[in-house]
């Protein structure tokens, strides 16, 4: 009898901490749709100090990235993926086919990724080029390399969405993830979907303790009998 109850009890238990679990990763996850969010830079790599391309000067490095990276940031979720789409200032000076992106993966790493040109705006008085690459999450640090021709060399920095991100997009770059409608169906479908995911936890949480309470019961009245 007391094992079976302690099996009983093991299998409620591990029953609850999924849910406990499982609620809080549906709760927390972003809805599909675009959003506008802000930014942080840094010319060091802001885990180890030190800078990718060798500069030894992070005041100027820091108050360099701070103004060429545009403020906003757009956040395209569709569900599966994730997108960000940054806005490099001061082109006019910069090699424009020298340009690539790394982003930080889930394992720490940082790995280039396709990062695609989308449309240019202005930014201070000078031509701001959009780039729209693909991230583990909205917050995974990017990292953008480019060839600045006054400075005869590369440089990289790092970059990072800071701020919640807001429904919408204020930016002045093009979001490529379908329409706002087709957004806000798929938004719905979700919604719908973690609704009924917490609806058939609960359900099934409630269905195996009775069971198991009927159980118990059973054993307790047989025992009772011999
Ligand atoms: C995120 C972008 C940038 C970063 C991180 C950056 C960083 C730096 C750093 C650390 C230095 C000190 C000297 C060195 O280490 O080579 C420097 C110098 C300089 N930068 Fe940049 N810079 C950036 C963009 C630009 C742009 C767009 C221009 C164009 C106007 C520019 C023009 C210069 C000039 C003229 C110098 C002085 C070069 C020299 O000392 O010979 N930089 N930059």
């Amino acid at each position: 009898m007391k094992t079976y109850r302690k099996r009983i009890s093991a299998l409620l238990m591990a029953l609850v901490i999924a849910m406990v679990a499982a609620i809080p990763a549906l709760a927390t996850a972003l809805k599909p749709g675009i959003y506008t969010a802000g930014r942080t830079t840094s010319y060091a790599d802001p885990e180890t100090g030190k800078t990718v391309d060798g500069g030894t000067d992070i005041a100027l490095g820091d108050s360099m990235c701070a103004n060429i990276l545009d403020k906003k940031v757009l956040v395209e979720y569709d569900g599966d993926k994730t997108y960000l789409t940054i806005g490099l200032g001061m082109m006019s000076y910069i090699k424009k086919d020298s340009v690539t992106v790394q982003v930080q993966q889930k394992n720490g790493k940082y790995k280039d990724v396709h990062a695609e040109y989308t449309g240019k705006s202005i930014l201070d008085g000078d031509d701001c080029y959009h780039y729209r690459f693909e991230v583990p999450d909205a917050t995974a640090r990017f990292s953008p390399r480019f060839y600045v021709m006054p400075m005869s060399r590369y440089v990289q920095f790092f970059g990072q969405v800071n701020t919640t991100p807001v429904a919408g997009n204020t930016t002045s770059f093009k979001a490529e993830k379908g329409t706002a409608a087709g957004i806000a169906q798929a938004a719905k479908h979700k919604k719908a979907r973690t609704a009924w995911t917490i609806v058939i936890c609960v359900v099934a949480a409630a269905v195996i303790a009775t069971v198991c309470i009927l159980l118990i019961k059973k054993k307790g009245k047989k025992n009772d009998k011999k």
